[in-house]
């Protein structure tokens, strides 16, 4: 194998730059061109593809982001668009691909590879939503990210007596949410996977309101409520408590890369790699505790997503005992 790509689709995730980076230099190690591919999917079919060089390997290594960019192009999934980023590949001579991304991305790389570009897709996400990796590239920093930010808006709550709400991103995951609720204490959490009823939550507060309790953090999964600043509202009348929301957004898709993000990006990087230079395609890559393996991509999207109800009910009893005591 002489050529191969490297491109990153979907949202951008904190460590992505270091996963491109790794493929540009382990390749290289090895003889092989890479080329960059632009803005995803879309830079494949409008042949934004440019070769990439050590020096900019380098470059891009610690920062956060994309720096090749990123799109979502659900136009993808038809096979006329698919021919047309196939012959530019083509045209340049690559002859495989790597891809960072969520499962989205996934389904376009396995496509390819039945077109006859074999290609190997590397979890990047914040989400943490790939079931075939128990961790993904960007999940680490955007975890520390709202463990800052949340920590930061305790310290306002203590000195007011007063609650939030903070919403927190992970698109139908509640992994985020549950990192974080339990990395700050927060005494009332809601996720997908374990969903409390506005109701629910506003007796849980109103509970530790009657105890005494002088903050409190409810942390909830994006895409639950309607509104959370209405949930505040809820929330205040019943328990009383000043009660105000932040929605923390985008600042969890940027940032540094944290070292651990590093770490899972540049050895699933050089791990892609390896399979592209053995002839496989249609793999992805996933860590299995701590060891790099490779999934048959369609198999990868047909894994039961594991249940994370026993642990979420743990973290929720951390509080159970105080309203206890
Ligand atoms: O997949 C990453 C993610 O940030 C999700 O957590 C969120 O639901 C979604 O992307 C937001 O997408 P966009 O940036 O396109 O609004």
């Amino acid at each position: 194998i002489k050529k191969i790509g490297v491109l990153t689709s979907g949202g951008d995730a904190p460590g992505m730059n270091a996963a491109v980076s790794s493929v540009i230099r382990y390749a290289s190690s090895n003889n092989i061109e890479v080329f960059v591919v632009r803005d995803g999917y879309k830079g494949l079919i409008h042949d934004w593809i440019e070769k990439a060089d050590l020096n900019y390997a380098q470059s891009i290594l610690t920062r956060g982001g994309t720096a090749i960019g990123s799109a979502r192009l659900p136009e993808f999934a038809d096979q006329k668009i698919r021919e047309k980023g196939v012959a530019n590949l083509q045209k340049h001579g690559i002859e495989a691909l790597v891809v960072i991304g969520g499962d989205g991305s996934y389904m376009g790389a396995q496509r390819l590879t039945e077109m006859g570009i074999n290609c190997i897709g590397l979890p990047g996400t914040i989400d943490n939503d790939i079931v075939s990796s128990d961790y993904t590239i960007g999940f680490d920093t955007a975890l520390n990210t709202v463990v800052e930010a949340i920590d930061k808006i305790r310290d306002s709550m203590q000195s007011h007596n007063r609650a939030a709400v903070v919403e927190v991103m992970g698109n139908h995951c509640g992994d985020l949410a549950l990192y974080a609720a339990t990395a700050t204490g927060a005494e009332v959490l809601s996720t997908t996977e374990a969903k409390l009823s506005e109701q629910e939550i506003v007796e849980q507060v109103t509970t530790l309101a009657q105890k005494k309790k002088r903050s409190v953090i409810v942390v909830v999964s994006e895409k639950m409520y309607p509104d959370v600043h209405a949930l505040a509202e809820k929330i205040e009348a019943g328990s009383g408590y000043i009660t105000r929301a932040t929605v923390l957004g985008h600042i969890q898709r940027g940032g540094t890369p944290s070292a651990m993000d590093r770490y899972l990006a540049i050895t699933s990087g050089m791990f892609a790699v390896d399979q592209l230079i053995a002839g496989h395609g249609g793999l992805c890559v996933g860590l299995d505790g701590t060891t790099l393996v490779a999934h048959d991509i369609n198999q990868a999207l047909s894994m039961p997503k594991q249940d994370k109800i026993k642990e979420i009910n743990k973290i929720r009893s951390l509080n159970a005992e105080f309203i206890k005591q």
